[in-house]
C-alpha cells in the first residue's frame, strides 16, 4: 500500500513565547506544495523502515523515525476489541529534503497512517487520523490535509482557510546544509530577548484583545490577499517569525533570497525553519525563468518549481 504526500510551506508563521511545555504558540498559513514523497507499508515480522531517495542517508531508521512512530500511534490507537495488526515494513522514497523546512518527516508520517488505516482496513476518518497525527508531531496534521489551511496551537490545529484554489508557482533553493527545527526555535528566543523589536513580524505585536503580549494574530492582509487569488499581492505578505533565526544561524541565505527578489520573485521568504527559500512567480513560465537563473547564480544547492496548493497524504496504489 503506498501513499503520496506533499511538502509544505508557511506563507504566514507567526511564533508566539515559549509555552510552559517548550512548545511555541503559533499562527501559520500552510500551503502544500507538490513535491512529493511516497510512503509504502507492507505486513512484516516487525515495524522497521527503510528510506531511499533525496538526503536518505540522514532519515533515523530506528524508533526516531517519524514514520515508525505513526506506524505506532495509529496501532496504539485501535479500538481493543479489534484483531491487532502485525508489524510492518516502512519504505520510505524521498524526494522532500531532510531539515530543510518544509517538513519532510511530518509528511512521511502523515503518509504512513493514510497507508496503515487502509492496509488494516481501520476505517479512521480524517478528522480521527488526525488527531492521531497531532500526536506525532505539529506538522502532520497539515500533511494529512494539504491544501491551504490555517494552523494553530503548536499547527496542529487546523481550519480551512477558505480561498480559492488559485495554484500559485514556486520556486524552491535548496541549501547546502540543514538546520534544526528546535535551534531555529531556540535561536528566535534568544534574539527576541536580546533585542526587542527586532524580529517584528505582522503577527507579532500585541494588540487590543490579546490575551497575552506577544499572542501571535493571522495576517488579514495576506488572507485577503489569497481571496483575491493575486500573486503579487500574496508576494507582498509572506511573512515568516523564524527567519531572523534562521538566517542567524545560516547567514549565506541573505544572500539567496536577495537573489531570488532580484530575478524578479514577487515574494520570498526562508520555508518553515529552513534552511530552503521559497520564491513565488507571477506564472509557470515566470517559475521556470527564475529557477534557471536562480541555479546559475550560485546561491543555493539545488532549485525546484513546484504549484500549490495541492491535496494532502493519499493513498495511490493498493499494492
Ligand atoms: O512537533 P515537532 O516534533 O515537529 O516539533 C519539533 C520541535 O520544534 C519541537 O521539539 C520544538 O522544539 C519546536 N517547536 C516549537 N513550537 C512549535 C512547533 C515546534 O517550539 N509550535
Amino acid at each position: 500500500m503506498t501513499a503520496r504526500v506533499p511538502a509544505k510551506l508557511n506563507l504566514q508563521l507567526a511564533v508566539g513565547p515559549p509555552r510552559a511545555d517548550g512548545y511555541h504558540g503559533l499562527v501559520t498559513v500552510f500551503h502544500a506544495v507538490s513535491l512529493f514523497d511516497e510512503v509504502t507499508v507492507e505486513p512484516a515480522a516487525q515495524d522497521t523502515v527503510s528510506v531511499t531517495g533525496e538526503g536518505a542517508d540522514r532519515v533515523p531508521e530506528d524508533g526516531d523515525n517519524l514514520a515508525l512512530r505513526a506506524v505506532a500511534a495509529l496501532r496504539a490507537a485501535l479500538p481493543r476489541r479489534a484483531a491487532q495488526p502485525g508489524g510492518v515494513q516502512v519504505t520510505i522514497a524521498k524526494r522532500i529534503p531532510v531539515a530543510a523546512g518544509l517538513a519532510g518527516g511530518s509528511a512521511d508520517a502523515a503518509a504512513a497512517l493514510v497507508a496503515c488505516n487502509e492496509l488494516w482496513a481501520s476505517g479512521f476518518s480524517q478528522p480521527r487520523l488526525a488527531e492521531v497525527a497531532a500526536t506525532v508531531g505539529s506538522d502532520v496534521a497539515f500533511a494529512l490535509v494539504g491544501g491551504t489551511a490555517v494552523g494553530r496551537g503548536r499547527g496542529e490545529q487546523l481550519t480551512p482557510a477558505l480561498v480559492p484554489s488559485t495554484q500559485y508557482y514556486w520556486v524552491l533553493a535548496f541549501a547546502d546544509g540543514q538546520l534544526s527545527t528546535p535551534a531555529v526555535y531556540t535561536a528566535l528566543d534568544r534574539l527576541r530577548a536580546s533585542g526587542p523589536g527586532k524580529t517584528a513580524g505582522p503577527g507579532k505585536t500585541a494588540g487590543p484583545g490579546k490575551t497575552a503580549p506577544g499572542d501571535p494574530d493571522l495576517d488579514a492582509a495576506l488572507m485577503s490577499a489569497l481571496r483575491s487569488g493575486d500573486a503579487v499581492r500574496v508576494g507582498g505578505r509572506l511573512s515568516n517569525d523564524l527567519q531572523p533565526a534562521a538566517l542567524s544561524l545560516f547567514p549565506a541565505l541573505r544572500k539567496t533570497l536577495a537573489a531570488g527578489l532580484e530575478l524578479g520573485a514577487l515574494g520570498a521568504l526562508v520555508a518553515g525553519s529552513g534552511p530552503t527559500c521559497a520564491f513565488l512567480a507571477a506564472n509557470a513560465e515566470r517559475a521556470l525563468d527564475l529557477a534557471v537563473s536562480l541555479s546559475g547564480a550560485g546561491v543555493c544547492r539545488s532549485v525546484a518549481r513546484v504549484a500549490g496548493p495541492v491535496p494532502g497524504a493519499a493513498v495511490v496504489t493498493a499494492g
